[in-house]
């Protein structure tokens, strides 16, 4: 593993504080990424507890997201129509977004944290609170096998993929499919979003990775598709390599010559990704600097915008404070930079100048939110895919 970019101490990104604790000391964490050169994988170097990361206090509800609901509302329809499964299985079905669009009989959730696990239990679809391994595994397997196991930026959270994808074997039916959905690196590196880098995310899978990865398992992947979801993010249809039903389809040949032809399998790719890293927080700062007088908010508060805030050392003194919808998050402190969390208005020109895009990846849904704001002058400010004002 060599180690290409370093992001600085950073706190765990979804711990928010609440008021009471804003004077006690923050456990920071060294946020730095490699590459892999056997297996192309690229990670971060130093990784947290999952225990720390994905507990009864996790913030993150996908339910909240039009966007998100209405991809997964898209993908279930699919899956129902073509796969036709009798099982299906989702490592990581946070508040339920996907398996609510299924027959509470044909579906199962798997969800660490509690909190989010609760809604779905509560809806009686059945949801194994717990980490995904092969205890639990072979759990469900005496339930039944599965014949689609899904998984939505999940898989690229959990450290330990030897037995993340020995579990899946375990569970899969013979001719079941696996779809995995994860920030593609492509998009990452060639959009120098390195706040796509943070605790939770240890992996940002490449095609090329992956395939590399899961081959030890007799899996491969015969589909492919390219989501906007997440700032860009891939959706891998994967078999066993002895079922013969799926065709291997152009779309895997073609994402995989955009990877090697982008540089992916190149470290110097990395080194290069690095630097314009470094030239991305000058630019942002810039801006910031030259707009010091303006009312500047942020808009979304997402475990992103804290790498972006803390590698970029931009605090309560550049931004007022982030405007956000996630319930959980409001009233809350960003960690590190501690900017404020309100709740959500809808942007007014009268009191707002700028707000900075920390939930970049939707700015499609906010701009279309914010087109009154945007009509009578208001501006926003993003890093991705460099720093500039819009
Ligand atoms: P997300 O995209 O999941 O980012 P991360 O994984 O980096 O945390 O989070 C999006 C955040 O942005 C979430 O807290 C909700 C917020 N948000 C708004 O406040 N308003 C909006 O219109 C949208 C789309 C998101």
């Amino acid at each position: 593993m060599t180690k290409f970019l370093d992001l600085g101490a950073q706190p765990l990104a979804n711990s928010y504080i609440i008021k009471k604790n804003l004077n006690k000391k923050e456990k920071k964490f060294n946020l730095s990424a490699g590459f892999n050169k056997k297996n192309y994988l690229v990670s971060i170097l130093k990784t947290v507890s999952k225990e720390r990361m994905f507990n009864s206090d996790y913030p993150y509800k996908s339910s909240e997201s039009k966007t998100m609901r209405s991809s997964f509302k898209i993908l279930a329809n699919k899956i129902k129509k073509i796969y036709k499964p009798k099982l299906v299985v989702e490592i990581g079905s946070n508040d339920g977004a996907f398996i609510f669009n299924f027959d509470k009989k044909k579906v199962i959730g798997v969800e660490p944290c509690k909190n989010l696990a609760r809604k779905t239990i509560k809806r009686k679809y059945k949801t194994f609170s717990n980490y995904w391994d092969v205890k639990l595994s072979k759990k469900i397997s005496k339930i039944n096998k599965a014949d689609v196991i899904y998984s939505a930026n999940t898989l690229s959270h959990i450290e330990d993929l030897d037995k993340v994808f020995k579990a899946i074997n375990i569970l899969l039916s013979k001719n079941g499919i696996l779809i995995i959905e994860d920030p593609s690196l492509l998009k990452c590196i060639s959009n120098t979003a390195y706040d796509q880098f943070y605790c939770e995310h240890i992996y940002i899978f490449s095609t090329i990775s992956l395939r590399k990865i899961i081959s030890k398992y007799d899996l491969e992947i015969f589909d492919l598709e390219n989501l906007t979801t997440h700032g860009g993010s891939n959706r891998y249809y994967i078999k066993r390599k002895k079922c013969n039903i799926y065709k291997i389809k152009k779309s895997v040949e073609m994402e995989v010559k955009k990877e090697i032809k982008y540089g992916l399998k190149k470290l110097s790719t990395y080194k290069k990704f690095s630097k314009k890293v470094k030239s991305s927080r000058k630019k942002l700062l810039e801006i910031f600097s030259r707009l010091k007088n303006k009312n500047i908010i942020g808009y979304g508060a997402t475990a992103k915008s804290c790498t972006v805030l803390n590698y970029c050392k931009i605090d309560g003194k550049f931004i007022k404070y982030f405007y956000d919808t996630t319930s959980y998050k409001i009233n809350k402190f960003l960690p590190g930079s501690k900017i404020l969390i309100k709740k959500y208005k809808k942007l007014n020109v009268k009191n707002i100048d700028y707000a900075f895009l920390g939930a970049w990846n939707f700015k499609k849904e906010i701009f279309n939110k914010e087109k009154n704001f945007l009509k009578k002058g208001g501006k926003f400010i993003t890093h991705v895919p460099f720093p500039k004002i819009i």
